[in-house]
């Protein structure tokens, strides 16, 4: 049994850097006209705003200051972790009042010997953003199993309240959630994986590589992201409606979509990934109002398949289509409509594995 390991660190450098970030997260949010609140009704169309704004702030370049200090302090205060590989940011949204985020009690791996969680709030939270199970010590992995499917861990939490100035780390077995947002403020927080061998649901990065060269995109100007996000949300709007009783869209239609890019999108790509990782998880909030309940599957893999062709940034869209689907019709469908050669250069790979 692992010892759950929740550490807390503090570095006053953390908040200039996120400072920078929150800025950037505001200018997006006030450009996009993201709504200050959650509601059922908009529930789609802030959907979009949201995966819009994860997918522009994962690869942005303002996030190398923040990584180099995240690491330093892993590499100081968890020293002795065996661990080579990172994964970028996963750029996590609430709010307020948003019924899409509200978390199940969870642990984020138990396979990998050396795996942590890194969780870092950007904004400040004016509630208590986890929960962690409490006695996590004591319990074998088979009643902590027994707890999860019951859900009985909401009477052993205890929450936990964080501030800006907080990055935690937290092994693979650690039992947790996430609460709903019950502030009257957006809330906005990065999550990375650290682990010794490479994470097989997200791209890796060698935990050498060299300083202030793990986020490369630009950081863009309000007119850069206003096209962008026009972009974005009209091919969302497009899939969604032409997501029918075919599994996916023809080849045809495929083509047209793509017809939008020139080169590929990691943003987008991720975009559109968890998108429809939302979609699967909430399919009778965000497609209610739309009475697109019953187009939910199709929805689900048109976005993982444009997930796939426009940059392949976030591995678990194809663990999805290969769950839904047969492996030789996915792969004809990706090789008949690769315009940035994305079955070569990584698809191949994690497909041969599966
Ligand atoms: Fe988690």
């Amino acid at each position: 049994m692992n010892i759950i390991k929740v550490k807390k660190i503090f570095d006053p450098n953390v908040i200039k850097a996120k400072q920078e970030i929150e800025d950037y997260l505001n200018k997006i949010a006030s450009v996009i006209d993201l709504e200050k609140n959650w509601t059922l009704d908009e529930a789609l169309k802030i959907e979009i705003k949201k995966s819009f704004i994860r997918g522009l702030t994962r690869f942005s370049k303002i996030n190398n200051d923040l990584i180099e200090i995240i690491k330093k302090n892993f590499n100081e205060k968890i020293g002795n972790a065996k661990v080579n590989w990172i994964t970028l940011f996963y750029p996590m949204i609430h709010l307020p009042n948003d019924k899409v985020e509200g978390g199940t009690f969870h642990y984020d791996d138990d396979k990998l010997k050396n795996f942590y969680t890194c969780w870092t709030p950007i904004t400040e939270y004016k509630y208590p953003a986890l929960s962690i199970l409490k006695f996590q010590n004591f319990l074998t992995n088979l009643v902590k199993n027994v707890i999860i499917k019951l859900r009985l861990s909401k009477f052993f939490s205890e929450n936990i309240s964080v501030n800006k100035s907080d990055i935690f780390f937290w092994n693979g077995s650690m039992i947790h959630s996430g609460n709903i947002n019950k502030s009257q403020n957006l809330s906005f927080a990065y999550q990375m994986k650290f682990t010794d061998t490479i994470y097989d649901s997200e791209p890796s990065i060698n935990i050498t590589k060299k300083i202030n060269d793990t986020y490369k995109n630009e950081v863009y100007s309000s007119e850069n992201i206003s096209n962008s996000f026009n972009k974005f949300s009209t091919i969302i709007n497009l899939i969604i409606e032409n997501s029918n009783n075919s599994k996916l869209l023809d080849d045809k239609y495929i083509k047209k979509i793509l017809n939008f890019y020139n080169h590929p999108s990691q943003e987008d790509s991720f975009g559109f990934s968890v998108m429809s990782q939302r979609i699967q998880t909430h399919p009778k909030i965000i497609l209610k109002k739309e009475n697109l309940i019953i187009k939910k599957d199709y929805i689900i893999n048109n976005l993982d398949l444009f997930s796939l062709l426009v940059g392949f940034s976030n591995y678990i869209s194809l663990l999805r289509l290969l769950k839904n689907n047969e492996k030789n019709f996915i792969k004809n469908i990706i090789i008949r409509n690769d315009k940035f050669k994305m079955y070569d250069l990584k698809i191949s790979k994690i497909l041969n594995i599966y």
